[in-house]
């Protein structure tokens, strides 16, 4: 199965990333499947330069220890394939201003800011592009990037029509429990990077004791019957959702257990910690050896160049380019 999915080097990796996507990355990585660290999505927001550098490092080692194994699959740093940024410019030759401007997450991004960068808008276009350069059947990410992928199938469909077909149509794959993992101050919005809420946001190596103060603090409400219901009790919801992600049980099944608020949150917590103490073991390890890190990237960028590079120099011709010839 052909798998394609990415991740980007912005701020550092949470409990939402990791139960969204990168689980979902590593239980079905095999020969076909290719994971990018996208550090030109990176680029869409200020970010300082050497913060990218090392962030781009971090998360490189972070998907090792969580589990990703370069010789069964295939990961790489989105920028040294130089298809990416070439593609994303023919295919802003087939989407529409008015599809980027629908965006939700550029609405909102954009809303945040004065004189937000063109990047901004056209980032769906250059993800579509990741995704069709490597003819990926499915596509493991979060609930916050259905719209990026119904957006990819629309602009891969439009091409087919008016090149001949190309592109593969990818579907997008979603986590049955935690593919939207909620704020834990703020259980009405998405856990995120790009907002800064260190006391709702579980970081993949905060301290043991950071995670417990965390998710001890975390907002409930005040009628103290534990049940999983999304909308009456969104906060309470959310942490039966991530428990039920670490144990392999359903949201349902946990509520069952419990009577208080703070006997579920305290079990969470060690949950939480004993399942990530491996991978924050293993990530010292990694990250010490930089040498390492880097000519992995190598290895990386030089498989995926050889299934990217003939589709590019397809799309290139099939539109009249004498790219390539
Ligand atoms: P990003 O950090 O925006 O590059 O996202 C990387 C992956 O994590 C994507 O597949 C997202 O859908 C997923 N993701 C990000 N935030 C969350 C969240 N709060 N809950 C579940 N998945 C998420
Ligand atoms: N836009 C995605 C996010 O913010 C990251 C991403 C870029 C991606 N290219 C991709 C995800 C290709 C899946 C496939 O989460």
């Amino acid at each position: 199965m052909r798998i394609l999915s990415g991740i980007q080097p912005s701020g550092s990796m949470h409990i939402g990333n990791y139960l969204g996507a990168v689980r979902q990355w590593v239980a079905s990585q095999n020969p076909d499947a290719f994971y990018c660290i996208v550090d030109l999505h990176a680029l869409t927001l200020e970010i300082e330069p050497q913060k990218l550098r090392e962030q781009t490092v971090d998360y490189l080692a972070s998907l090792l220890a969580a589990g990703l194994d370069p010789e069964l699959c295939t990961l790489f740093i989105q920028s040294q394939v130089p298809y990416h940024a070439q593609m994303s410019w023919l295919l802003e030759c087939v989407a529409t201003y008015g599809e980027l401007s629908r965006m939700t997450q550029f609405k909102e991004k954009a809303s945040r800011q004065h004189g937000y960068r063109v990047g901004l808008l056209t980032y769906p276009v250059l993800m579509a592009g990741d995704i069709l350069l490597y003819s990926a059947q499915q596509v493991p990410v979060g609930d916050d990037q259905r719209q990026h992928l119904e957006l990819t199938r629309e602009i891969a469909e439009r091409f087919n029509n008016r090149y001949g077909s190309v592109f593969t149509v990818p579907e997008g794959v979603q986590p049955a429990a935690s593919s939207r993992v909620m704020d834990l101050q703020d259980p009405s919005r998405k856990m995120s990077k790009s907002l800064a809420s260190p006391m709702g946001t579980l970081y993949l190596f905060d301290e043991p004791s950071e995670i417990d103060k965390k998710i001890k603090k975390a907002v409930t409400d005040t009628d103290n019957e534990v049940r999983f219901d999304w909308d009456a009790k969104p906060g309470l919801s959310n942490l039966l959702e991530m428990y039920a992600s670490f144990s392999g049980e359903s949201p349902v099944e946990v509520a069952e257990r419990y009577s208080r608020y703070g006997d579920l949150k305290k079990d969470l917590s060690e949950l939480v910690v004993t399942s990530l103490a491996p991978i924050r073991q293993r990530y010292r390890e990694l990250r010490d050896d930089e040498a390492a890190l880097q000519a992995l990237a190598a290895r990386g960028a030089a498989k995926a160049s050889e299934v990217a590079g003939p589709l590019y120099e397809r799309v290139a011709a099939a539109m009249g380019l004498l790219a390539g010839r």
